[in-house]
């Protein structure tokens, strides 16, 4: 072997690479992020190995120990990567070479990088979705508290951000703990598919030697060993699917903080951020901004084009693995961490936020927010079609409208000059508490449903 080809693979080679050959195909700046689950998988390999009889106890015990020292010089920030040794796998077993000898060119036994990045590549994405899922958790409990504390606050429902009914706050909060409790069911369903070994599949084919691969698969917490090796080191699904339930998550949370952002806003004042989750500016002393929100809401921007850059890179590959699929991790790695920071920004948002009960109560009685109960009254009590109650409301809205008045404050005699046969009964339905309070069906807004949905979900959380 001259110095110059590469120690692991350059039996073949004469010349080493170009510099420019090496900067693009080094992946060790950012795989070392693998670290822990590349010792993990091969810790288990050798222990695998050695149980088989394909080798030695004494040897595997020196593997397995060296193995660890090397991961304690990583995690202590001694460790000396190398470019020349690409990527993260072999400069962990490089490392071990350097400190057990002979023994460390034994652990790829029956391996191939291709079933260990893929292994290392699950066991990591399978993490960040047990982080994901401990995040929403999180998130919802604040949600709820939220939910719990203003069961009967009313504010105003919106459709195309116009006015449209008095909802409650609490209702308004559950709505996104129902949005985050699917995200978690969609992290929670995409690692049960996840959790299958590649660990075995060696480079395509399988291996000849006796692997125990039911071994190595239990081991490292998967239910069972992929059944086809092809797949095995060509499957990136895992981490698509993470990245799709990432980007429905960050979607959600975006739609949050969009409503933050504006119901903090000076013209709203339907909540106040905590100083501990906003910024001030360098010119306009009188200035709170709520940049954490507007961050969020811009964070679905990167962890979806993830997802679209890594669906791009996987198109179209032939089977099995090809160089294309090292272009799988950095962006998996960005969305990630920016999603968990998001979930975790966005937990401490809603614990410190106060609702200002008085502007949503005023808001919510604004903009004729009540016409539909007018219109309801008038099929109950009157027997009247519901398209004619429209009707009749709409003129009624509108005479309002045009004395600068809401629906309460006209007269019984007003009301009659639209339909006869209207009471002074129909005021009792005009009020924002009423309103609220009168939609009890299954999924309603009312104060009383909101209650049991919050014990609900404190009960599941
Ligand atoms: N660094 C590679 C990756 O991230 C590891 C697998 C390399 N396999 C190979 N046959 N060159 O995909």
């Amino acid at each position: 072997m001259t110095k110059t080809s590469n120690e692991m693979w350059g039996g073949r080679f004469a010349a080493g690479p170009d510099a420019i050959m090496e900067a693009i195909n080094a992946s060790i700046g950012f795989d070392q992020r693998l670290a822990a689950q590349d010792i993990a998988g091969s810790r288990a390999h050798a222990a695998m190995l050695a149980a088989q009889g394909i080798i030695t106890d004494k040897d595997a015990d020196a593997i397995r120990e060296g193995l660890l020292t090397v991961l304690s010089e990583i995690e202590t920030g001694k460790f000396p990567f190398s470019t020349a040794l690409e990527d993260i796998h072999m400069n962990v077993e490089a490392r071990l070479k350097d400190l057990i000898g002979e023994p460390a060119g034994r652990l790829h036994t029956g391996r191939s990088r291709n079933d260990q990045v893929a292994v290392d590549f699950r066991l990591w994405v399978r993490d960040q979705t047990d982080a994901a899922i401990a995040g929403l958790q999180a998130l919802m409990t604040a949600v709820v508290a939220q939910a719990e504390a203003g069961a009967d606050w009313v504010m105003p429902g919106f459709t195309h951000l116009q006015t449209a009914q008095p909802v409650t706050w609490g209702h308004h909060m559950l709505a996104y703990v129902e949005m985050f409790s699917r995200d978690m069911s969609r992290f929670q369903d995409a690692r049960k598919r996840m959790n299958e070994s590649p660990l075995g599949a060696a480079a395509l084919a399988g291996t000849s030697f006796p692997l125990d691969r039911d071994m190595t698969a239990k081991a490292l917490g998967f239910d069972r060993p992929m059944a086809n090796s092809l797949d095995a080191v060509s499957d990136r699904d895992f981490a698509l699917e993470f990245l799709a339930a990432s980007s429905i998550t960050a979607m959600h949370l975006s739609r949050m903080a969009e409503e933050l952002v504006i119901w903090s806003s000076a013209q709203f004042r339907f909540v106040a951020l905590s100083d501990r989750f906003s910024t001030g500016s360098s010119i306009m002393p009188q200035k709170k901004n709520p940049d954490a929100a507007e961050l969020i809401r811009a964070k679905i921007g990167r962890i979806m084009g993830a997802m679209v850059s890594l669906f791009t890179v996987m198109k179209g590959l032939p089977l099995t693995y090809s160089k294309d699929m090292q272009e799988d991790k950095e962006q998996v790695f960005d969305a990630a961490d920016n999603l968990m920071l998001a979930l975790a920004a966005m937990t401490g948002m809603v614990s410190d936020m106060t609702a200002n009960q008085d502007s949503l109560r005023v808001a919510a009685a604004s903009g004729f927010s009540t016409a539909t109960d007018l219109a309801d009254w008038l099929v109950r009590e009157l027997n009247l079609p519901f398209r004619d109650a429209h009707h009749v409301t709409g003129a009624l809205v509108a005479l309002a409208e045009s004395r600068g008045v809401d629906l309460p404050d006209l007269s019984l005699e007003d009301m009659q000059s639209e339909h006869a046969g209207i009471t002074e009964d129909v005021f009792s339905v005009l009020g924002v508490d009423n309103s609220v309070a009168s939609r009890t069906c299954f999924g309603g807004t009312a104060p009383n449903n909101v209650r049991e949905q919050v014990a609900i979900w404190k009960d599941r959380l």
